[in-house]
């Protein structure tokens, strides 16, 4: 059925809060929702500068915008990224889960290092920014958090921090879904599958290997992932859902 309630839109003067907004997924997708008319917050690590200039090109869109240093694997600031974003803006309406890092290699040679790190920065991060959350969004607020297409179909070694460390955010979104859709919060999941960003470049050494996995033979955009990011934020009956956006990486 094709009724203007079936198009959704981030409504105009929500504020979204998109953690590792500096580049990449982040970057298009605050850019995305200040489009559809959000005010928002982006947090970064080392990007200051990348931050900076994500917020001129949503106040240039006529949105409010406001760069904070907020490191996911640091437990008071995980938290503190809402606090921040709730003081700066004054409301929280959109949560967007999207810092990341990745850790490949043979699981033999995964140190104890690399698995408190993965784990503290996509695990621990993304359950505390989303516990702040829960105490300070508005009631139909929206919490989207971005996986991995690893979650679905592992294509080939070298994967097991990473896919584990993404396979906890389904539970995380399921569980969450479950917890405040009373309040009219959805909370889902968003697996890109390869993306040309500076983690995962298209031209990088395994580029044309990862292209190859997919149904259509190409890397995805950033914008491309934005774009489901933002029908999301949007969407009042969609929770607990798992969405890919991979170029057919599982079919
Ligand atoms: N690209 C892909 O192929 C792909 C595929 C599947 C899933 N993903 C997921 O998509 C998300 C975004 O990835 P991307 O490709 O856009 O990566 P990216 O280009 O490397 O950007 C990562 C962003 O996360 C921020 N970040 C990194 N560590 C952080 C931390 N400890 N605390 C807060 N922010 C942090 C970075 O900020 P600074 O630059 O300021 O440090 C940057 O803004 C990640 O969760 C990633 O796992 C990516």
């Amino acid at each position: 059925m094709n009724s203007p309630a079936n198009i959704v839109k981030v409504p105009s003067g929500k504020v979204a809060l998109v953690t590792g907004g500096s580049r990449g997924i982040g970057a298009a997708t605050a850019l995305r929702l200040a489009r559809e008319g959000a005010d928002v917050v982006v947090t970064y690590v080392n990007g200051k500068e990348a931050a900076e200039d994500v917020v001129r090109a949503v106040e240039a869109l006529g949105r409010r915008a406001v760069a904070l240093r907020a490191d996911a694997a640091d437990a008071e600031e995980a938290a503190g990224a809402v606090t921040g974003a709730v003081r700066a803006l004054g409301r929280l309406d959109v949560l967007v889960n999207n810092a990341g890092v990745g850790v490949l290699g043979p699981v033999e040679t995964l140190s104890l290092t690399d698995v408190d790190r993965v784990l503290a920065v996509n695990v621990r991060g993304a359950f505390l920014t989303s516990q702040a959350a829960a105490s300070h969004m508005t009631d139909g607020g929206r919490i989207i958090t971005v996986g991995t297409c690893m979650t679905q179909r592992v294509p080939g070694p070298g994967g097991t921090l990473y896919a584990m460390s993404k396979a906890a955010l389904v539970g995380l979104t399921k569980a969450l879904a479950r917890e405040l859709g009373g309040r009219g919060i959805t909370a889902n999941i968003v697996h890109p599958g390869p993306i040309d960003t500076g983690m995962n470049p298209a031209d990088g050494p395994h580029g044309p290997a990862q292209a190859a996995m997919t149904a259509v033979g190409r890397f995805g955009t950033a914008d491309e992932v934005a774009a489901m990011i933002a029908h999301l934020a949007g969407a009042s009956y969609v929770t607990g859902a798992e969405f890919s956006v991979d170029g057919g990486h599982a079919a």
